[in-house]
């Protein structure tokens, strides 16, 4: 049992503390997106509002809402749509069910692409901001709180 977690820690104890001092959009997550995201949530796509008002379309056509710059994708993070890029891109590890969110497998081609590439989100977003909460309560979940929205690094 113990030695499963062994290798997992001693490996986020070694990537963790370098990555979340610094990890800014401009140099970490922009890459990312450009490799892996754009393609469904670039310039072409439709912004938060207009893909809600058409969302079965959109996402038939595999057109998600547009995060093409920092500020469009804080709107996924913070408000109006908050802890989405956290509740769609976690592997499950912070998930009640323990599902991963169904854009974690957009995040690379293989695990271990996929989980470096969401400790890079995670330390973007912040030590102890990787909430699922919404801005609202829906169902047993609670609304987020203002000491999560406290922790919410997400440097440029
Ligand atoms: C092949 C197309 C495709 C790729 C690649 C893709 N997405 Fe998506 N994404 C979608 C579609 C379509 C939706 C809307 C349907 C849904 O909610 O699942 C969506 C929804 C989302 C949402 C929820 C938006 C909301 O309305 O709250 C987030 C957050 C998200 N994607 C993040 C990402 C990130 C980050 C990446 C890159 C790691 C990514 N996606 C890669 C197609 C894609």
């Amino acid at each position: 049992m113990l030695n499963r977690f062994i290798p997992t820690a001693i490996l986020s104890a070694a990537i963790a503390p370098a990555m979340a001092a610094d990890a800014t959009y401009t140099k970490d997550v922009l890459p990312i997106f450009k490799d892996r995201c754009i393609e469904c949530h670039g310039p072409d796509s439709p912004d938060l509002h207009t893909f809600e008002a058409d969302e079965k379309k959109f996402t038939k056509d595999k057109t998600g809402p547009r995060m093409n710059s920092y500020g469009e994708m804080i709107y996924f993070i913070g408000w109006p749509d908050a802890g989405a890029i956290m509740r769609r891109l976690d592997d499950g590890k912070s998930a009640k069910d323990g599902k991963p969110g169904n854009m974690y497998r957009q995040l690379g081609s293989n695990e271990a692409e996929r989980q470096k590439n969401l400790a890079v989100f995670k330390a973007w977003v912040g030590e102890g901001a990787w909430f699922l909460n919404r801005w609202n309560a829906r169902g047993d979940v609670p609304a987020v709180t203002k000491e999560q929205l406290d922790k919410l690094q997400l440097k440029y």
